[in-house]
């Protein structure tokens, strides 16, 4: 059976059984307790805890689930096994507070047993110590003893949350095989493989590790696709299955090499990479330097690392993406509608790091002969990540062959005494800059354009404390330019990213833009040479511009919501106005109840959905005034003013850059409201693809 058809008889088998069958939920879960979806029941959990209400009794999907991170995290064992993956599919069955124990493992049973046709006798369950009841059901079933485990049959996704005893069936995948028993010391030979993990939902623990009685008894079930389709077509290790060999071709045609035994982890490295990476950037995540961004970060590098060892330059994964698309597109449709966004977000990455990894590699081998007692120090590890943009797991992992460690307190070390500097120079850059008192101010109107078409001149390169002439590939500079549609940091709104092209050519990466008085100053990576008089074409990242600009119409949005259903007193105290995220603090006296947040969130959603006229005017500040544009507590205003309106809904002054319609924003999601200090409450609200 291939991948589409066992996803099918899954399906069917639990529609015939009374489940409502729904689409998978997004990889990037509204919990914040999790970075990604881990498994099937993320999106329930609301559900279990009784704080929402089940769309049926009973409910079946195929969940794509990313374990690379926090407690459930396969990243270390990923291309050494034939098992594990960081992204994977999850076959999964649920009741709330329907069937309990005994329909579960019925259905289990009758599914691997007379539905896909699994050998009954190669099939080994577990049940919890203290569960003596699913323990008596297994046997009354199938006449089998189960082995009684004790913290292997405990499940929760987190370390609070809904969690219960679990029973696993596991499969014989080799009989002539020597090895363990579930459970036995010798579990790791791989001979035995978990199929299916049937959860009963029993309890919520708390942060102090306190269990109590969920208000009713549920079913949770996960079964891995990959290990399924191993099972059924006869494979030894996940990797060999359709969709993988599929995967593996593309990986062979692009990079011209064969799989052989030797490169194997690398091929089964690159295709897992590739599915992790592009689901989560088609559900949302840009890579980036923290949280679940920086996650993806590592793995697309990590993925780069090993395309290198296949003797592969340049982009890999955005090569190998249509391949992704045309074995998983059907059974997950954003995958093609995002196909254009993903491919540049990796094709953008991979473009900055394929130089840093070839000199990494290049100080990192000049390093190893020295290594004598096999520790790599730390200050090398530490330089690879800063200079090279080596995270320091890829660092390990490419020492792990070679079975050298990395001084890990080393590494700590530099990177707090980094930390410090960092905070030195941020104030040291801007006196740098404030400095430089004949440096003309930058013209910057075409900010609200988005682009430009003339050709900008570099006016001042400044490299490390030292204002230079020109700098080199590779080098961290921060630039000022006559000219610029770049949006510097100001007003709660982050500046923007993008690049400088020279013809075709990227000359420098653009990672932060940020305003010291009248200048806009452009930081990031030299990818070429560039000189004081030389001219680029700033060009900044349309992408990320449209996802700031949707959530700071979508602010405005927020605080018109808030004065309709709290009162017209509530005022704005600061914002943070992020890619498809927003920080928004406001003068409240008392948190919201959930009633009034959800009223917020539906009106706001309401007009996002009526797709309102978004004008952005300029106009003298009598004018403004006359309109009733609110203005911000304590902000000082020139004489002219830009005002946005949203509909008759929202008129603010405003600096910032906002969409055109609030349709744009696609989605409001309020994730969090809490008290920051007295009368001041702060709500965090995504938008755009990541909210949906
Ligand atoms: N949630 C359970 C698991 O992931 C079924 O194993």
């Amino acid at each position: 059976m291939t991948y589409n058809e066992i996803r099918k008889v899954f399906l069917d088998y639990f529609e015939q059984h009374g489940h409502k069958i729904v689409p998978s939920a997004s990889l990037i879960p509204n919990d914040p307790t999790l970075l990604f979806t881990v498994a099937g029941m993320v999106q329930w959990k609301g559900v279990f805890q009784g704080t929402e209400q089940p769309i049926a009794p009973r409910v079946a999907d195929v969940q794509k689930c990313i374990r690379a991170g926090g407690k459930h995290n396969d990243l270390e064992d990923v291309g050494f096994d034939g098992r594990h993956h960081t992204f994977f599919e999850m076959l999964g069955n649920w009741s709330f507070g329907d069937y309990f124990k005994e329909g579960a493992i019925e259905m289990s049973w009758e599914l691997l047993t007379k539905v896909i046709g699994l050998d009954p006798n190669r099939i080994v369950v577990t049940t919890h110590i203290s569960d003596n009841e699913a323990t008596q059901i297994w046997k009354k079933i199938t006449g089998k003893d189960a082995i009684r485990l004790d913290k292997d049959n405990w499940w929760s996704a987190g370390d609070t949350g809904p969690c219960g005893p679990c029973t696993e069936m596991h499969y014989d995948m080799n009989p002539n095989m020597a090895g363990g028993l579930p459970g036995s010391p010798e579990e790791d030979c791989g001979r035995f493989v978990e199929i299916w993990n049937d959860v009963f939902m029993q309890y919520d623990r708390d942060a102090n590790g306190n269990l109590t009685p969920l208000p009713k008894q549920n079913v949770d079930t996960g079964a891995g696709l990959e290990r399924w389709a191993a099972v059924l077509q006869g494979k030894q290790d996940n990797y060999d299955t359709d969709l993988f060999v599929n995967l593996k071709r593309a990986v062979s045609d692009l990079t011209g090499v064969i799989e052989t035994e030797e490169n194997k982890p690398s091929f089964k490295i690159i295709t897992d990479h590739l599915r992790s990476v592009g689901f989560a950037i088609a559900d949302g995540v840009i890579p980036s330097n923290a949280d679940r961004g920086y996650v993806i970060r590592r793995i697309l590098r990590r993925a780069m690392r090993h395309g290198q060892i296949l003797g592969h330059r340049g982009s890999l994964l955005s090569e190998l993406y249509p391949a992704l698309v045309a074995e998983m597109g059907d059974a997950y449709p954003e995958l093609k509608t995002q196909q254009s966004h993903v491919v540049e977000i990796i094709r953008n990455e991979e473009t900055s790091f394929a130089d840093m990894l070839q000199n990494g590699m290049k100080l990192l081998e000049s390093e190893l002969p020295k290594i004598n007692n096999g520790i790599l120090p730390g200050d090398i590890a530490f330089k690879l990540f800063d200079t090279y943009g080596f995270p320091l797991d890829l660092t390990q992992m490419i020492l792990r062959d070679k079975k050298i460690d990395v001084d890990i307190n080393g590494f700590e070390k530099c990177m707090a005494e980094q930390k410090e500097r960092s905070r030195a120079d941020t104030r040291g850059t801007k006196l740098l800059w404030e400095s430089q008192t004949d440096l003309p101010d930058t013209d910057d109107i075409e900010k609200y354009e988005t682009k430009t078409d003339k050709p900008a001149t570099v006016l001042s390169i400044l490299r490390g404390e030292e204002f230079v002439k020109s700098a080199n590939a590779g080098d961290e500079v921060e630039i000022a330019l006559n000219h610029t549609p770049f949006y510097g940091t100001q007003g709660g709104q982050v500046g923007d990213m993008g690049v400088f092209k020279r013809g075709d050519e990227i000359v420098m990466n653009v990672s932060e833009t940020n305003r010291v008085g009248h200048n806009v100053i452009h930081k990031g990576t030299l990818v070429a040479p560039v000189s004081v008089g030389d001219e680029i074409m700033p060009e900044i990242n349309q992408q990320n511009r449209q996802q700031i600009a949707r959530a700071h119409t979508a602010t405005h949005l927020l605080q018109a919501a808030l004065r309709k259903v709290l009162n017209e007193d509530v005022e704005q105290r600061g914002s943070k106005v992020s890619p498809d995220s927003v920080r928004f603090d406001f003068s409240f006296g008392r948190a919201l109840t959930v009633e009034e947040k959800q009223a917020v969130e539906d009106l706001i959603n309401q007009w996002i959905q009526s797709d309102l006229p978004v004008a952005h005017e300029e106009m003298d500040i009598e004018s403004a005034k006359k309109r009733g544009a609110m203005a911000l507590f304590g902000e000082k205003y020139g004489d002219r003013v830009r005002v946005i309106t949203a509909g008759d809904v929202s008129c603010e002054l405003c600096g910032g850059t906002h969409v055109y319609h609030t349709g744009e924003i696609i989605k409001a999601r309020i994730n969090k409201e809490k008290s920051i200090s007295s009368g001041i409450r702060r709500i965090t609200m995504s938008v755009g693809v990541l909210a949906e």
